[in-house]
């Protein structure tokens, strides 16, 4: 079977990754892919959001199966466009990917099936939006009811600050024209759950810890993630269970409901909150970098398992009790502004790494994105997967990198 993977960071190199253990599997296409992808997959140069290029590529290569990384591609349609050819594609629709696109739908949706989550309203005008906000207690949360690279989601210790955050999403357009959801701060540890989804037929992942702030102790701007580790310990069997029964089940099952059916990864990012999972946001794809440290995990077929999710067939999945752990390589700057074309060197004695973000120039690997790198490690404790990770990290030589040194450190203790 030839499979194609959409996208071009970590969690595709980590998708990749996986495909290839799988013996069905005989050639492996990556769209655009990056340096360390290319290893293991033949990367195409076409950009993840090119609907109708990559539908063209799958039908003239005879690919029987394409996987979806990037939200952005789901956003174009790119799963639409697939289905209309008659290609198999694991990932969902526009529709059914805006359980993350707007934040509104999501809220909605979650409001309407009684699924814990943050009280909420949703606003396009500034003054009510302001009024709103002054009437009722800090921190506030604001988000930006769209696609925002994580970086549209601000909490607000001040009136000040909430103000100014409000200006920016509904005055100066800052993420584009659109609506902001104002919701009540939650406080509790945070947790990564993902399922395997075919309408109403769940295949849960294990969970896995983010790490969300791009500074040591949790400081500094939010990021897309600056390391992650999985099995959480503080995450019970009990509390899993209640987090897909309360949660993730309701969800898939409101979706076929108001037939707009999920198929793909849902993303549930949640919040222990007074012992309670209850939900922060939703994703329609793997997370990232969740991703990286789940798969590894997996001792089932992994092209199997999307194979059957995509025909709608039953599948159930085998998981290692080991715990993986990755670190997360940004160029400095990020997430704000930062340089490209850095030179790698030592990866070669870190193990384990996935590409984030590099390209292969006449040999060399260059830093080509805001995260670069992130090695991971597996071992039988999350106190030796994170020494192991933190060793390869510093094996690997590049002075235009930084990364969070706590990885993991509050659960290993
Ligand atoms: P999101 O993009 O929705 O995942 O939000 C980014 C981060 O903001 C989350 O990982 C949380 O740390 C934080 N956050 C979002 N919503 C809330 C909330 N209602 N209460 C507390 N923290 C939140
Ligand atoms: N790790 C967060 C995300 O994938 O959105």
């Amino acid at each position: 079977m030839k499979v194609l993977v959409i996208g071009s960071g970590g969690r595709c190199h980590a998708i990749v990754d996986a495909l290839a253990k799988s013996p069905e599997v005989e050639k492996i296409y990556c769209a655009p892919g990056n340096a360390g992808i290319a290893a293991e997959a033949q990367c195409v140069a076409i950009a993840d959001t090119d609907a109708e290029a990559l539908a063209d590529f799958a039908e003239r290569n005879e690919i029987g199966l394409t996987v979806v990384g990037p939200e952005a591609a789901l956003d174009r349609g790119v799963a639409d466009c697939f289905k209309r050819k008659n290609l198999r594609i694991f990932g969902p629709t526009k529709a059914a990917a805006r359980i993350e696109s707007s934040k509104d739908f999501a809220k909605r949706l979650m409001t309407e099936h009684g699924v814990p989550t943050a009280a909420y309203r949703t606003f396009t005008d500034y003054a009510a939006a302001v009024e709103y906000v002054r009437s009722h207690s800090l921190p506030t949360v604001l988000k930006y009811d769209g696609l925002a690279a994580g970086k549209g989601v601000v909490i607000a210790q001040t009136f000040d600050e909430a103000e100014q955050a409000l200006r920016d999403m509904l005055v100066d357009d800052r993420f584009g024209h659109g609506r902001v959801v104002v919701e009540e701060f939650l406080q509790g540890e945070e947790f990564s759950l993902m399922c395997f989804v075919s309408g109403r037929n769940l295949c849960p992942m294990p969970v896995a810890q983010d790490h969300k702030r791009a500074y040591d102790n949790d400081e500094g701007p939010n990021t897309g993630g600056m390391g992650a580790y999985s099995p959480v310990p503080f995450v019970t069997e009990e509390i899993r269970e209640t987090a897909l029964r309360t949660i993730l089940q309701p969800v898939a099952d409101a979706m076929a409901d108001e037939g707009v059916p999920f198929t793909g990864v849902l993303y549930g990012g949640l919040i222990l909150h007074k012992g309670t999972p209850k939900v922060i946001e939703f994703n329609a794809r793997f997370g990232d970098p969740e991703t990286e440290v789940v798969l590894p995990r997996l001792k089932s077929d992994f092209y199997a398992l999307l194979d059957a999710a995509v025909d709608g067939r039953d599948f159930e999945t085998e998981w290692s009790s080991d715990t993986t752990l990755g670190i997360v390589m940004a160029a400095k700057g990020y997430p704000g502004s930062y340089e490209k074309g850095y030179v790698v060197r030592g990866l070669e004695n870190a193990g384990k790494v996935y590409h984030m973000g590099t390209v292969d120039r006449e040999g060399k690997i260059l830093t080509s994105g805001g995260r670069v790198l992130m090695p991971v490690a597996t071992a039988p404790t999350l106190a030796e997967a994170r020494s192991e990770a933190m060793k390869a990290v510093k094996a690997i030589d590049c002075g235009a990198l930084f990364f969070r040194s706590d990885i993991g450190a509050r659960e290993a203790r």
